[in-house]
């Protein structure tokens, strides 16, 4: 089972106070950042702090992950180096827009894992599609390596790249939004959703992230200690819906034992697509630990 990731918080890199703060947050991923979030000047420093606090610094139960620059950019080798000694959980890379680069961070893992003596496969490797070779590649990429775990879905940058303006409804990334999720599904991978920008305005960040968990994903990118609890209750199914799926599922185990595919439940009809959908709100809760 894949783990619970409702919230990727970022913390730029060079940033000490805000990285050991965010190690004690209890979010469920932590990504330690070297690309958008530091300065070109301050890239060396990012690396250096990071390397310091994967080996020193304690995040809890929260997922280790380290977002490199671009493959191409010429600094994802400077990057790759400092950091992999560290053993970080998992490396999130950006600006995906093909396979090979994929694999490309996949080998030089499996080189690092080699040169120590790791457990093959143990760094995992997350993908941001955030342009539109990103998009239109979408089924290399999510197949492109079995590190892979999840896409990230970036709006901002893909708006930038296409020329979009960015809107409160979003129908100008819709199109990109749900082509990541769905091909995230496709490959058995997990998709985590958009960053919102609005660092006061939390009613909206509750309503955007409860579409993203409607469109099935799995979780959200986050930037501010403020938003992890709005997400990681967003993205976890609520103790009514646990309860509904509860039911459905063991309706549907007896109506089964006695026979019947479909049947009614409270007024509503319930088939298999039902079924598996409570299915999934129960994996759901296993995940985030609320239920055993
Ligand atoms: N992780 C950990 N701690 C954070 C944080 C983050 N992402 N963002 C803010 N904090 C801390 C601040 O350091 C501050 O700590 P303090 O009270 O001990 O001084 C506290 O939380 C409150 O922060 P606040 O004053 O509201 O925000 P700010 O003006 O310091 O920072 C941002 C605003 C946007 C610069 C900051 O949230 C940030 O750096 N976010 C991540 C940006 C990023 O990584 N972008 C790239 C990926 S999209
Ligand atoms: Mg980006």
């Amino acid at each position: 089972m894949l783990r619970s990731r409702r919230a990727l918080l970022y913390v730029p890199g060079d940033d000490l106070h805000k990285v050991e703060k965010a190690a004690v947050l209890g979010a469920d991923c932590v990504c330690l950042d070297i690309e958008d979030g530091v300065a070109l000047n301050r890239k060396a420093d990012a690396r250096v702090t990071i390397a310091g606090v994967l080996s020193r610094l304690d995040f809890g139960r929260s997922e280790r992950l380290v977002r490199i620059n671009p493959v191409g950019s010429g600094l994802e080798n400077d990057d790759l180096a400092a950091i992999l000694p560290a053993h970080p959980d998992g490396i999130v890379i950006p600006k995906v827009q093909n396979a090979g680069q994929v694999q490309w961070v996949s080998k030089q893992i499996a080189e690092a894992e080699n040169f120590y003596g790791w457990e093959i496969g143990g760094i995992i490797l997350l993908a941001l599609i955030e342009s539109a070779r990103g998009v239109v590649n979408l089924k290399e990429i999510a197949g492109a390596d079995p590190r892979l775990q999840a896409l990230i879905f970036g709006a901002e940058d893909l708006a930038g790249d296409i020329g979009a303006v960015r809107t409160r409804p979003g129908w100008e990334i819709f199109y990109a939004r749900s082509a990541v999720v769905t091909h995230a599904a496709a490959f058995g991978l997990q998709a985590i959703d958009m960053v919102w920008m609005d660092l006061h305005d939390v009613d909206g960040l509750r309503e955007e992230s409860r579409q993203g968990a409607q469109m099935a994903y799995a979780g959200k990118q986050i930037i501010h200690p403020n938003q992890v609890e709005p997400a990681h209750t967003a993205f976890a199914p609520s103790d009514e819906a646990i309860a509904q799926a509860r039911r459905v599922v063991e309706a549907a185990a007896r109506q089964q034992d006695a026979g019947k595919g479909a049947f009614a439940l409270a007024g509503k009809m319930v088939d298999m697509p039902v079924v598996k959908a409570a299915e999934w709100v129960l994996a759901r809760a296993r995940a985030a630990g609320k239920i055993e």
